[in-house]
């Protein structure tokens, strides 16, 4: 039987999310923005979803704007934010933010998924916008000094994820959004790996805006949502139709945000147990690995989301190490899933100074609640193995020197 620890990068689809969505796949008609009763009830069960996902995310219904994924909703926030400021230059927000004259900044954290880091990548090469790049210390947290060390006075942005996807750090966010309030900033931070994993509240944080991803979260992929306040200058990148409070044209894909809805309602009434359970599994694989004098646990000592484990093994490439275990049929990620295909080191394990070689030889474990010990125990002898022969072979190639 084959093992799949890579959940960080995406989970596989609930069978109760399956059944919510079927109906909506074929057996019920109907356009929702059509007034008639078929068109109505696929608006009932879009407006049902967007409840179950407020309610994950502690936020109002009305602030949910569902959207393709994590990464329509992080291109979203910050192209839709930027245009915003630029298009409306009457606007009293922007005169309130733009308070010296000048280019307007945005501050973004460097352990970011691509999805965010890319387009702020793209705003700063092509537009009047600046990019500040917010450091993260070694433990892997982006501290209120770093984020001092970049604000300036034209700075209407920060974005720091709630959880890092590789390395599973949770980010103490909330004196970082008491530093943006301070200086009329809005926050906004990327939750796709938070969510479902650990307690969100997005109105008592005080953030302004929050990205989901369904697929995260035993959903089906091709869903996600912006939670967001009105607050945020916002303007659509998509033009057409009035769809999702006039910020996401195009008929709304019903079946998915359905299976989203479910997922979200199901994430939180278990979401308790499935933490521990991954708690569970996370504590006897990093019990398994103190036995391996070649591994480090990256951000170990770190709060760090439940189900995630990375580490290094030295003398072994992380790409190597992937594919001597997918041999095995042990499905794991080197790094991030989204890049894999590069052999460079992680972005994050990069910012937090690991040693290229170390990074280079990163392994990343992520649990889900289909998981068991048999899982963990697969695991550990799959890599001892791995590591003997490579031993073995490496005092077979001295010995015919
Ligand atoms: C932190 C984070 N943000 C965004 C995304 C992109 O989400 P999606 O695959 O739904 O576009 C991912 C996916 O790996 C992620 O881990």
């Amino acid at each position: 039987m084959a093992v799949y620890l890579d959940n960080n990068a995406t989970t596989a689809l609930d069978e109760e999310v399956l059944e919510a969505m079927l109906p909506y796949m074929g057996q019920v008609a109907g356009n929702p923005s059509s007034v008639h009763r078929f068109g109505r009830l696929q608006k009932s069960a879009i407006e049902q979803a967007r409840e179950s996902v407020a309610q994950l995310a502690g936020a109002r219904a009305d602030q949910v704007i569902f959207t393709s994924g994590g990464t329509e909703s992080n291109n979203l926030l910050l192209h839709g934010f930027c245009n915003s400021l630029s298009n409306d230059l009457s606007n009293d927000m922007r005169r309130q933010i733009d308070k010296q004259g000048g280019d307007t900044r945005i501050a973004i954290s460097a352990i970011e998924h691509m999805s965010l880091l890319e387009p702020a990548q793209h705003i700063m090469q092509k537009t009047a916008f600046d990019v500040d790049v917010i450091a993260v210390d070694e433990a892997g947290y982006i501290t209120s000094s770093a984020v001092t060390q970049v604000m300036t006075e034209q700075t209407s942005l920060i974005s720091v994820m709630s959880a890092n996807n590789e390395t599973g750090v949770i980010q103490d966010l909330s004196p970082l959004i008491t530093l943006a309030k301070e200086n009329n900033c809005f926050f906004h931070t990327d939750a796709s790996q938070a969510a479902g994993k650990i307690p969100l509240d997005f109105t008592a944080s005080g953030v302004h805006a929050m990205t989901f991803s369904a697929h995260k979260l035993y959903g089906p992929v091709g869903a996600g949502a912006l939670i967001l306040d009105k607050q945020l200058p916002i303007t659509k990148l998509q033009f057409g139709g009035s769809q999702e409070n006039n910020l996401r044209a195009g008929t709304e894909n019903v079946p998915a945000i359905v299976g989203f809805g479910k997922a979200a309602e199901l994430a939180l009434s278990n979401l308790r147990d499935r933490s521990s359970h991954s708690l569970g599994l996370r504590d006897a694989l990093e019990r398994g690995l103190k036995e391996f004098s070649a591994v480090t646990v990256f951000a170990q000592t770190t709060n760090r989301l439940p189900n995630t484990v990375q580490f290094g093994v030295a003398g072994f490439s992380g790409e190597t190490l992937l594919m001597q275990l997918d041999r095995k049929a042990i499905a794991v990620s080197s790094g991030s899933a989204c890049t894999s295909e590069k052999t460079e080191p992680s972005h994050v394990l990069k910012a937090m100074n690991i040693p290229d070689e170390l990074a280079n030889s990163a392994i990343r474990v992520s649990f889900g609640k289909n998981n068991t010990m048999s899982d963990v125990d697969a695991f550990i002898t799959a890599l001892n193995d791995i590591i003997e022969i490579n031993r073995h072979s490496a005092v077979m190639m001295a010995a015919s020197v």
